[in-house]
């Protein structure tokens, strides 16, 4: 699957690969959280192929790997936020709000039918709101043999523990 265009994570471009797991660990329809240093990484084998994110949801950093994958669509465990690693586009803004990666604000999720309610002001709500969704960042990736090898930064290229 090719990377969204600008969605290389950091300091991964020019990095060496690194076989992060064995191919048959991943197949289609799955995800699979890898760790490697404190670097927690998750392998999606989606309808267009396999690609390497981190394993932090980009709302509030829930390990996505608990989440469920469907087509393309990667959904986070904690606040149903939903995010496309094909695109690397939000499809479902988390229900807590806040802002996206461009810094809009969107508020918090609300039931169609229904009064609306006037948004809270304590200190919670309004770290929620400061919260930015940011964009998925993706690890270069290449199929050697048997293997899944990624482009991983090279302070994170420990060896697995
Ligand atoms: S942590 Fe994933 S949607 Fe909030």
């Amino acid at each position: 699957m090719p990377i969204p265009t600008g969605l290389e994570a950091p300091g991964s471009v020019a990095a060496p690969f690194v076989r992060i797991a064995a191919l048959s660990d991943a197949p289609a329809g799955t995800m699979m959280r890898v760790t490697r240093g404190d670097l927690d990484l998750l392998i999606v084998h989606g309808p267009s192929g396999l690609c390497v994110i981190d394993d932090r949801c980009p709302h509030m950093s829930a390990p996505l790997s608990l989440g469920t994958l469907t087509e393309c669509v990667v959904a986070c465990p904690l606040h149903r936020g939903a995010f496309d690693v094909c695109s690397g586009d939000v499809v479902q803004f988390p229900t807590t709000g806040g802002l996206d990666a461009d810094g809009d604000y969107h508020a918090p999720w609300a039931p169609a039918e229904g009064a609306t309610k006037p948004e809270p002001t304590d200190l919670k709500a309004r770290a929620r709101a400061a919260t930015r969704v940011r964009r998925l960042r993706y690890y270069p990736l290449r199929v050697t043999g048997d293997w899944i090898e990624v482009r991983l930064p090279d302070e994170t290229a420990a060896p697995a523990r």
